[in-house]
């Protein structure tokens, strides 16, 4: 049964399905404290469980439309929203499919972003945390399309772990016309998949040796009319 706890939705999430954590609340909060979502169409990249989208809908969105790689998290994210009592159009895919569809006024994502010593492939549960070498496989594409997934002035919301380089992200968004600022940051504990994962990451230099805690952000990003479309 899905209910909604202030602007936080509560979502079960399937065997296969990202449980939502520390990085979907900080988005939800943000997408709830920003107020972007109100009265428009709304693009949750990544949607897993659909937390997110669901805070979108309950945030007073006019259209949320959500996708993902996963099926399962397709079937998932569908049945909380409805049983949220919320229209989501939930689909399977990701920035090729989105592209086809007409520009949003807002994109909310929680991307995979911790950095793995293979490709990432196929669409099990590990898709939904790893990210390739530098932890960017889906950050660099999302920074690289999100101009063309919004309306000029459209808002862009994400969040990702201080291991896969948020300056980068807030570069690429400005090279392609963005104004991009961090509006939340959170420092949390590792959890499994980062403590497991701890000493690759520190001989990779993603984090020092011996940590256990990561800084989360949130960047907002609002698409400039005069620069949008230039890349
Ligand atoms: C960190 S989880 C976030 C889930 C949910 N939005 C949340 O905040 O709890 C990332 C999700 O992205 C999906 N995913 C990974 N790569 C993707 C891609 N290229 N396009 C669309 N979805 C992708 C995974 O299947 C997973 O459901």
């Amino acid at each position: 049964m899905t209910t909604l706890e202030s602007g936080r939705p509560r979502v079960d999430a399937d065997p296969g399905v990202y449980t939502p954590q520390q990085d979907t609340w900080m988005l939800c909060d943000a997408v709830a404290a920003s107020g972007a979502a109100h009265g428009a169409r709304v693009l949750d990249m990544c949607t897993g469980s659909g937390a997110v989208a669901i805070a979108a809908a309950r945030a007073g969105a006019r259209e949320v439309v959500a996708f993902d790689l996963s099926p399962r998290a397709v079937e998932c994210a569908s049945r909380n929203a409805a049983a949220a009592g919320f229209d989501v159009d939930v689909r399977l895919g990701s920035f090729i499919e989105a592209l086809t569809v007409p520009p949003f006024d807002v994109l909310l994502c929680n991307p995979p972003y911790v950095p793995s010593p293979d490709t990432p492939a196929g669409t099990g549960l590990e898709r939904a945390w790893n990210a390739g070498t530098d932890g960017r496989f889906v950050l660099d594409p999302l920074c690289e399309n999100a101009h063309r997934l919004l309306n000029p002035g459209g808002v862009l919301l994400v969040v990702q772990s201080d291991c896969a380089d948020p300056a980068r992200t807030l570069t690429l968004l400005s090279e392609s016309g963005f104004a991009a600022r961090v509006v939340a940051a959170q420092r949390h504990r590792f959890g499994p998949v980062m403590a497991s994962r701890a000493p690759y990451l520190a001989a990779e230099g993603h984090i020092a040796p011996g940590a256990d805690t990561e800084k989360f952000v949130v960047i907002e990003a609002h698409l400039t009319s005069s620069n949008a479309g230039t890349q």
